[in-house]
């Protein structure tokens, strides 16, 4: 009889989802009861005391914006102009100077790449979008899940500990013209290694002479050289190509990561064309979240938009970019001195928060079970994690676990 069948739950055909490679270890290490543990994960900044503070920039800002705030009725879908505008001038210099360009407030640099995913396939649906090998880890599930398709082209030779660009040269020679290549602005995710300018340039080359679409993702702008120089692949392509996306985040430069603050920018070929594609973004956002979070943008166009809290944001950029250059040099120090019969100098090489240690899956396994050191199974540290309070104890387990194979 019907009535006496068992009821089909709707979920019960589900099976559960592997946690996610990164934030998953955030869990980890915090259920860790060890005091001396140590968290190379999850892509955040972290002070000497282990701490991701509130920039305290941003603290005076919050302050003027709960004082002079009137109003939390919606912002449209294409977020706050102030900001908008503040954040192309901030990514593309003088290139930002130009009506074939169009820039949106999104939730985070991941609600950024969502929504250009969307525009791409209603825009050429056919295309398939080249990422480096290896990348981000969330690009390709955050992508492929949009629906589009990825190929990857060769970057990070874990051999030599170098980028591989003629083969990745090669492998944009031989992609189908009008296909888009998704580029990593400054300190690649997760090599920490980023082209030289005339790397760069010969990947220009390549992307012009392919009619290649570069889709840059810009999660760390300040964190390698300065403001200017980590953006220096954007604005040179900028200056060449007739189109390009670009996907900016605020999160790590400004430690805004919960407040979800990012912008995605969209070159064409000319303003005709960008009020078209202007009016084909707000439509996707629309469909997808609505309208973007307003808090976080608006504290970043308050800092942007003040000479005196831009200088002080620029002084606290500066002084997270040094700490991290500074744990590369005391990390990699105490490793020649404990390690000696391996070559770590590669930390040296690369920029931002990442970089490979370079040891099997089966030595992060251990390295985590035996002394409580967590990152990410490819080896992938945030040097963040290094304090001079724990450089020690951190080589002698890396050293300890070199030993034993
Ligand atoms: C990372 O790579 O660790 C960060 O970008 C954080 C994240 O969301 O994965």
């Amino acid at each position: 009889m019907p009535g006496c069948q068992r009821r089909k739950s709707l979920f019960e055909s589900l099976q559960s989802a592997t946690a996610d490679a990164i934030l998953g270890l955030i869990a980890e290490h915090k259920n860790d009861p060890r005091p001396e543990k140590i968290d190379l994960g999850v892509g955040v900044y972290r002070n000497e005391q282990g701490v991701t503070p509130v920039l305290d920039v941003v603290k005076r800002a919050e302050q003027m914006l709960l004082d002079s705030q009137d109003s939390k009725s919606y912002i449209g879908t294409a977020g706050a102009a102030d900001f908008n505008a503040a954040m192309q001038a901030l990514n593309f210099g003088a290139a930002g100077d130009t009506d074939r360009l169009t820039t949106i407030q999104t939730p985070g640099g991941s609600g950024s790449l969502r929504v250009a995913a969307s525009l791409l396939l209603r825009a050429r649906p056919g295309a398939s979008v080249w990422v480096s090998e290896p990348t981000w880890a969330n690009h390709p599930p955050l992508l492929a899940g949009a629906g589009l398709d990825l190929q990857p082209y060769p970057y990070y030779d874990a051999k030599n500990k170098v980028i591989r660009i003629d083969e990745m040269l090669d492998a944009l020679r031989s992609a189908p013209m009008g296909d888009v290549v998704l580029l990593h602005a400054c300190c690649h995710n997760p090599s920490g290694l980023d082209p030289s300018v005339e790397q760069w340039q010969a990947i220009t080359d390549v992307i012009e002479e392919r009619e290649l679409i570069p889709f840059i993702d810009m999660a760390y702008q300040g964190f390698a050289t300065d403001l200017d120089a980590d953006a220096y692949a954007l604005r040179h392509m900028a200056e060449r190509v007739p189109e390009m996306m670009v996907s900016s985040s605020c999160s790590k430069n400004f430690g805004l990561y919960r407040d979800r603050v990012g912008t995605l920018s969209l070159l064409a070929a000319d303003g005709k064309t960008a009020a078209v594609v202007n009016s084909q973004v707000n439509n996707v956002v629309r469909t997808i979240y609505s309208v973007p979070p307003d808090h976080g943008a608006a504290v970043v166009s308050i800092i942007l938009n003040d000479d005196e809290l831009r200088s002080a944001w620029v002084v606290e950029l500066t002084a997270m970019r040094e700490r991290l250059r500074s744990m590369r040099v005391l990390l990699t120090e105490a490793l020649a001195q404990k390690a000696p019969d391996h070559d770590f100098s590669h930390l040296l090489r690369a920029t931002g928060m990442f970089c490979f240690l370079g040891i099997s899956p089966d030595q992060v396994v251990r390295l985590k079970k035996d002394f409580g050191v967590y990152m990410v199974d490819s080896s992938r540290i945030n040097i963040a994690g290094v304090t001079p309070a724990n450089v020690s104890y951190l080589a002698d387990s890396i050293a300890a676990t070199l030993q034993a194979g």
